[in-house]
Formats: structure tokens, sequence, C-alpha cells
């Protein structure tokens, strides 16, 4: 099996180690390079005290030797060099810190609603960014790209960006179906990718943020991607509680305007505003909650790129 292949769908989702020996040492063996832990094989890590554990053990992740969290389901906790992460079972890929269907890239756009709100995030960016012709944009977490086609009348050419190999074969069909050829699909993770080269002058994103454990550094690494012109479009839930995604997916629940407004200034944002775009309903139980979705707009100047972790 090629590396590519095995760690297909893996993601950084827990610690990175910071070079401590020793620790838990959590089902720690002896193993190949066992013994001597100060002299362990390449391809495997000090994990005292019992020897060395192999730098790929969910179980003995990194120096410190601590258990990788267990995924809820479909997917395996994995351990590469030093980081924790999650291997996607056949059939899955990885969406923030879980494993979804990879059927769903495939139905993605016959749900209506899905669309709408795509449209409609679309239409308020328009309103918010006047000068929208000339811009280079990105879409990041673009699923399907609804946001990014959406756009695409109305802009420069567009990078559809996101983490899963399965909604980029979706966009990459649908692309070759448009003939589209200023739309480029691009498998992007910025917690643990390079950024891409160039930088582009809007930067939007739907119901992504809340899928990413790291928004600070989310935010700072979508501020690098932008030129000293650039605007960034983040529309995502407002602080709920919880119900939207349900107790076992590990998400965000929602953002509180405040606090996001804080981070992107923290991040190097100006002029930032928030307007509501649209409210998803749900029904639940017989019960319909009303979710609000924000735009938030915010200006970049000049920044440096760079990865966040
Ligand atoms: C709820 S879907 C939204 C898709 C699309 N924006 C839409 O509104 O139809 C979230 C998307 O974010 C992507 N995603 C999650 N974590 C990501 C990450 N760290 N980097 C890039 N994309 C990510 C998922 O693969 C998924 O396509």
């Amino acid at each position: 099996m090629r590396l590519g292949e095995r760690w297909r769908g893996l993601a950084v989702v827990g610690f990175l180690s910071i070079g401590l020996a020793g620790g838990l040492g959590a089902a720690c063996g002896g193993g190949k390079g066992g013994g001597d832990v100060a002299a362990c094989d390449p391809g495997w890590h000090e994990c005292a005290p019992d020897g060395c554990a192999p730098d790929t053990s969910p179980q003995s992740c990194g120096s410190r030797c601590t258990p990788c969290p267990a995924p809820a389901s479909h997917g395996t906790a994995t351990c590469l060099s030093a980081a924790c992460g999650l291997a996607c079972d056949a059939g899955y890929h990885l969406c923030g810190s879980a494993c979804a269907d990879d059927a769903s890239a495939a139905t993605w756009d016959a749900d209506p609603r899905k669309v709408e709100r795509a449209l409609r995030v679309a239409a308020l960016i328009a309103d918010e960014v006047p000068d929208l012709g000339w811009r280079r944009v990105l879409e990041y977490g673009c699923g399907t790209g609804l946001l990014g086609f959406a756009l695409r009348p109305r802009v420069g050419a567009v990078v559809l960006a996101d983490s899963s190999p399965g909604m980029l074969a979706e966009v990459e069909r649908k692309i070759v179906a448009s003939g589209f050829a200023d739309m480029t699909p691009l498998r992007l993770d910025l917690a643990t990718d390079p950024p891409p080269a160039g930088r582009f002058d809007l930067v939007c994103s739907l119901m992504t943020l809340h899928h990413v454990k790291d928004t600070a550094g989310l935010l700072a690494a979508l501020r690098g991607l932008l030129g000293p012109r650039g605007v960034l479009c983040l529309s995502d839930l407002d602080a709920e509680d919880g119900s939207f995604h349900g107790p076992e997916v590990d998400v965000h629940h929602g953002f509180d305007r405040e606090r996001l407004g804080r981070l992107l200034v923290q991040a190097g944002f100006s002029e930032v505003r928030f307007r509501t775009a649209l409210v998803i309903e749900r029904e639940k139980a017989g019960v319909v909650r009303r979710y609000p979705v924000f735009l938030a707009v915010a200006a970049a100047g000049e920044a440096p790129g760079g990865r966040f972790t």
C-alpha cells in the first residue's frame, strides 16, 4: 500500500507533540527498536518506560505517548509522526473531525435548501462587496461548490477548495459538465497543508467554519490568502445549543458574533460587519427549530501567508 492511500482522509484533530519524552507510556511496546529508549529506529519514538512505539500508533502518539481520541463512527484514530488524526473507512471522507459518507457528495445538490442557501449568500456577498467583477475568488470548504458556482457569473476566476476528495470529485464533475475553464478544484486543508500559491481578492466560505477546530488559526490562514484589497466573507451558524448536528458530532455549536468579530480583528481583519443571511429550519421530534445563519464581511490588508496548526 502506498503512503498516500494509507493516509487518505487523515487530518490532525488532536495535539502536536512538543518533543517531551516519557509521559503516559500508554500501550507502549518494546517492538522494533525496543529496550533502549534512547535509540529508537526511524519511524519509532521513545515511549518510556517500556521502550519504543511506532510513530503510527494511535495508543502512543508522539513523544508524550498520548492515546489519540477515538472518533464516533466510520473511522479509526491514527497517529502520523507526532500528530493524532483520523483515517476514515472506505466510502467515507473527513469532514472537520468526523467521517462523512462519500455518497453525500453525489446527492448534496439534490437538496434544494442547500442550493437556495448558496444563492442567497452569493446575492448578499454581491450586495456587500460591490466591485466583484475583477476579483479572484477562493471558496474554502466548498463542498460541491454551490457558493462558488453561484458567484461565478459575477466574479473573475474561482478556486474551489475542500479537504474532502469525495466532494472535490463532484466539483470536478460539475466543472467538466459546465465547461467553465475559469473554475479550479483544489484539495486543501489549511490546518495541515501549505497555502496555495498566489493571493486572492475574495475568500468566502459557507457552513464550514463550525467544522474546523482551530477558528483563530483558520482566520489567520485565510487572511494570509488575501491580497491587499482582499475581502473575507464567512457565512455560518449563529451560536446554537448543539442540536443542529446533535451530540455525536464534534463541531462548534455556531458562533457568537461578538466573539467571532474579536477573533477576526485579532487575525488582522478590519471593517468587520455582520448581518443575518438566512434562517435554517429543522424539524426534530415534531418541533421546528430555527437556526439563524450570519454573513460576516471583513477587509484584509497585506498579510504573510502560512499554514496554521
Ligand atoms: C457543511 S459542508 C458545506 C459545504 C458547502 N460550503 C455548502 O454550503 O454546500 C462543510 C464542508 O467543509 C469541508 N471541510 C471540513 N473541514 C475542512 C477543512 N479543515 N478544510 C477544508 N474543508 C473542510 C467538508 O469537506 C465539507 O465539504
